[in-house]
């Protein structure tokens, strides 16, 4: 059931849809989000929100909605790029399809309206659109266009607004405020509170498994761990199944099993070590390398789950997005990810995928994380590929190796939360660089490898920067990495961005 005054959020197929939850949320009010087809449900909200969309307001299976029903929520509307193209219409105007797509900055040029109170002139937003919107109806105003004039902002009658950019995203640089403003034109909005939105989880929980068996897979993560704490807080008949695949860092097997110990949370570790060296011998090739991990990967899960009744995911918003097979998400697929391979589509398909995080984003995670009495190093670990270790060892992967990165690592590591480095960094790792180079140990010549550093900021591991860190801080790590790790007398810091050089080095 719906609170009261909650915003609601009508999904029309845009990327950014749920990223206008965010924002709402981030406001600090109750935002939810549904496909556009449900408009009839919605309840008592206190404002309507429009997301954007892939189609063309002109194509015979535009999404379409009835603009009676809209109006009888009698509460503030606004429409955001498709949505003001659809309002539009609605209202007895005209848009125009275009085969170009308008993409990228634009400036904004207000004309008075209490949607852009305090916003300033020419602040940049971002545009990413195909249709415009031609005649307008009589009930139009123009409240903002761009710098060469057109209308990329209107007002129709009183309580309905549309917008051509998108404010969700940060490119807008004032797009937060401005739906600021919108909300501000509505009578008193639900707070979102993250303790009810947990405690509404949980009841979905409950109701999803009701008595059934269900299992999770934890890494010892932050998306995982949190759904496995989520779950045994739901008091669910629950096995949360480790795999060590051999491929971890220093003591992290263990780590991750006394993590859950004291967490309270029961968890079965499965050591199938041997199993994935000995799928990764002779290999070299970084694909085969990465698919045999795949697979057998999946082959002792299952071996281990068995006949499970409902496999949970860690699955976050930014990752159904992107697979967007999943039935609340309208936008187009854009890859597919590892949650989304076909033994769990098939087990989606008979309805027993639960995926609790799913409308979540990865700093919201980590909030709900806390609440559920996380530890703080647990909730801010650096992203960890699940592959392991093998993409960080270019070549063939021996446990000779694996030990070699393993030690650097951890004094890379070890140094970064010395010096408060490790919150500040998206990611960072050692990796081997398995070329032998002439040095000196002890007045002899040593042929050894070289040892690969790499600390990276971004926002979305599509793009990313690498690190400046204190010449102080590389300078103690080289000196542990040089005089501890066996065969390794050269320590490297890369220096590249993403693109071209992808964050692993596999
Ligand atoms: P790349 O190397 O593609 O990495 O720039 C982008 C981000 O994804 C992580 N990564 C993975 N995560 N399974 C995962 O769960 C994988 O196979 C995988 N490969 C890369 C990587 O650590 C970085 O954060």
């Amino acid at each position: 059931m719906n609170p009261d005054n909650y915003v609601a959020v009508l999904d029309f197929g845009s990327q950014y849809t749920q990223l206008i939850v965010r924002r709402v949320r981030e406001l600090g009010f109750l935002a939810r989000l549904y496909p556009y087809d449900e408009m009839a449900d919605l309840g008592s909200p206190g404002a309507i929100i429009l997301s954007g969309g892939p189609k063309s307001t002109s194509d015979p299976d535009a999404p379409d909605y009835d603009m009676d029903l809209l109006d009888s929520y009698n509460v503030p509307v606004l429409g955001v790029c498709y949505g003001m193209q659809s309002l539009n219409k609605k209202f007895g105007g005209t848009v125009e399809a275009c085969d170009k797509r308008e993409y990228g900055p634009a400036e904004l040029v207000t004309e008075g309206s209490a949607l852009y109170e305090g916003i300033s002139q020419n602040s940049q937003v971002w545009m990413s659109h195909s249709d415009t919107v031609r005649e307008l109806p009589e009930a139009a105003t123009v409240i903002a266009r761009n710098a060469s004039g057109t209308p990329v902002s209107l007002q129709f009658n009183e309580r309905y607004y549309g917008i051509q950019f998108h404010p969700e995203v940060t490119h807008s640089h004032e797009g937060t405020q401005i739906l600021h403003n919108f909300l501000k034109l509505a009578d008193e909005l639900a707070p979102f509170v993250i303790e009810d939105f947990k405690n509404e989880m949980v009841k979905k929980i409950q109701d999803f498994v009701g008595d059934k068996q269900v299992v999770c897979g934890v890494s010892g993560g932050v998306d995982s761990t949190v759904l496995a704490v989520l779950l045994h807080e739901a008091g669910v008949n629950m096995r949360a199944v480790f795999v060590n695949n051999g491929l971890l860092r220093k003591n992290e097997a263990e780590e991750v099993v006394a993590n859950f110990k004291e967490l309270g949370v029961p968890i079965e570790e499965v050591d199938a070590t041997e199993r994935f060296l000995g799928v990764l011998k002779d290999q070299t090739d970084p694909e085969k390398k990465r698919k045999a991990i795949g697979n057998l990967f999946l082959d002792v899960f299952w071996d281990a789950v068995g006949d499970a009744e409902i496999l949970a995911q860690g699955t976050l918003y930014p990752d159904v997005i992107e697979s967007a097979s999943n039935a609340k998400s309208k936008a187009s697929v854009i890859k597919t990810h590892h949650n989304r391979v076909a033994r769990v589509l098939e087990l989606q398909e008979q309805g027993r995928v639960l995926e609790p995080l799913d409308e979540l984003f990865k700093d919201e995670v980590r909030e709900l994380g806390v609440l559920l009495g996380i530890k703080h190093d647990i909730l801010m670990r650096h992203p960890f590929p699940g592959p392991g270790l093998s993409v960080r060892c270019p070549g063939e992967v021996t446990e000779e190796k694996l030990e070699t990165i393993r030690e650097g690592d951890a004094i890379f590591i070890g140094k970064l939360k010395e010096y408060g480095w490790y919150d500040k960094v998206w990611q960072a790792y050692a990796c081997l660089i398995p070329v032998k180079t002439v040095g000196v140990k002890g007045d002899e010549r040593c042929y050894e490898w070289a040892m690969g550093l790499r600390a990276i900021v971004s926002e979305d591991a599509m793009t990313a920067d690498w690190v400046e860190l204190p010449p102080k801080l590389l300078r103690e790590v080289s000196n542990g990495i040089l005089n501890s790790v066996p065969r390794v007398n050269r320590v490297l810091y890369d220096i590249s961005t993403k693109p071209p050089a992808s964050i692993e080095w596999e």
